[in-house]
């Protein structure tokens, strides 16, 4: 039988609440198809981690996760540590060591879900958002000069890439193909004349292998207007790093909340683990009440299924989700019920059984 090592940091705040409901639906998975199990090793990375060995993983850390088919990641960040440090320390170094270089977040619409846009419909709200996830704004470029004076000065650079551009453009082009769905790139050239100049060259430049992909080019505060406006047009969106970041939470507002809202980190060429997360942090508002949505983590559990080359176990997943949200009885707080994190985590796995003994 074919075993998916998976590495676990659960991390930080309602991390480990939604992760461990995100495991025990793999598993079901797992149980109901027979062909493959999961074989999931936990590091005890995070906050916690830091406030005890001051660092956030292991000195050998990303060794020890390279060894991984993937990782599934909770959250990372709480009050006391440095957001810049968990962060960078942890998610940013995972994501640039193994070379993620797509962010892949769904921005669907379930059918049962809470949109706060007046009219829209499920079928209005169905895009896909490539991000580029490895440099960027996010390249972590720059320096504090005079620190603590009054002449300081910060200088915080964008490392756009010809290769780092051309691997994320590329494959949003190959998705919206496959797909027959149009591309849309959000940049923002008109303000930023070197990166997004460049960025909009590129995206021309290798449009012209893909004839035949229909494609729209926004600034991003028009983006973000007909988001809300119209969001509609969007079908696969292909953005920078932190215009990415931006937007899918925009994203997460208008297809249900953040409790719904997924990720994948990919390393497409397989070298490397790829990474799976919701896109929501650890939440220290909610964090230990056990009111925490875990169905982002789950819809991100149905992307590793996807990965692995399981697609209709991971559109059965969002099968089982949208039922949850149609039926309207079993949800967390954020979704208008009062259900707890445990109790979604075993309507979908009941849900998962019952579609399978049909
Ligand atoms: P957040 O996503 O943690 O929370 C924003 C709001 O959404 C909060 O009101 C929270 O209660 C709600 N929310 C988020 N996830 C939810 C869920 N599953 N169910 C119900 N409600 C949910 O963002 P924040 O407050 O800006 O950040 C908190 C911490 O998380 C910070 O330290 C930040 O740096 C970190 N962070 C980590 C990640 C990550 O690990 N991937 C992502 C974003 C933020
Ligand atoms: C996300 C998060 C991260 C990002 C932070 C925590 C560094 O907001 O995954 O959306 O900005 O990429
Ligand atoms: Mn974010």
């Amino acid at each position: 039988m074919k075993t998916y090592k998976i590495a676990v940091i659960a991390g930080d705040g309602i991390g480990p609440e939604v992760i461990d409901e995100g495991i025990r639906v793999l598993n079901e998975v797992a149980k109901l198809d027979g062909r493959f199990r999961f074989d999931f090793t936990h590091f005890p990375w995070g906050c916690e981690f830091y406030k005890k060995h001051g660092k956030m993983m292991d000195d050998d850390g990303v060794e020890k996760l390279k060894k991984h088919d993937a990782i599934f990641l909770g959250a990372v960040g709480a009050p006391g540590v440095p957001d810049h440090i968990s962060l960078w320390d942890l998610l940013l170094t995972i994501r640039k060591s193994f070379d993620q270089y797509i962010n892949l977040r769904p921005v669907k619409l379930l059918k049962g879900a809470p949109c706060p846009l007046k009219n829209a419909k499920e079928e209005d709200i169905n895009m896909t958002f490539v991000r580029e996830n490895t440099e960027g704004e996010y390249a972590g470029s720059g320096a504090w000069l005079y620190k603590n004076s009054p002449n300081e000065v910060v200088i915080q650079n964008g490392v756009f890439s010809r290769k780092g551009c051309e691997r994320v453009i590329r494959y949003a082009y190959e998705l919206a193909k496959s797909q027959n769905k149009t591309l849309t790139s959000i940049s923002k050239a008109n303000a930023l004349n070197y990166s997004m100049v460049f960025w909009d060259k590129i995206f021309k430049e290798v449009g012209k292998d893909y004839p035949e992909v229909k494609t729209y080019s926004y600034l991003v505060d028009a983006a973000s207007m007909f988001m809300v406006k119209d969001p509609k047009r969007f079908e696969i969106v292909v953005t920078s790093n932190l215009f990415g970041d931006i937007l899918t939470d925009l994203g997460a507002a208008i297809a249900g909340g953040m409790g719904l809202a997924a990720g994948a980190n990919l390393n497409p060429e397989r070298v490397y683990p790829s990474m799976f997360e919701p896109i929501h942090g650890s939440a220290p508002d909610i964090a230990g009440k056990g009111v925490a949505n875990p169905l982002a983590t789950i819809w991100s559990a149905s992307q590793m299924l996807d990965f692995f080359g399981y697609a209709d176990w991971g559109a059965k997943l969002i099968d089982c989700i949208e039922e949850l949200l149609v039926e309207n009885k079993t949800l967390t707080p954020d979704l208008g019920g009062n259900a707890s994190t445990r109790e979604v985590g075993d309507a979908i796995i009941n849900k998962l059984k019952n579609s399978s003994a049909n």
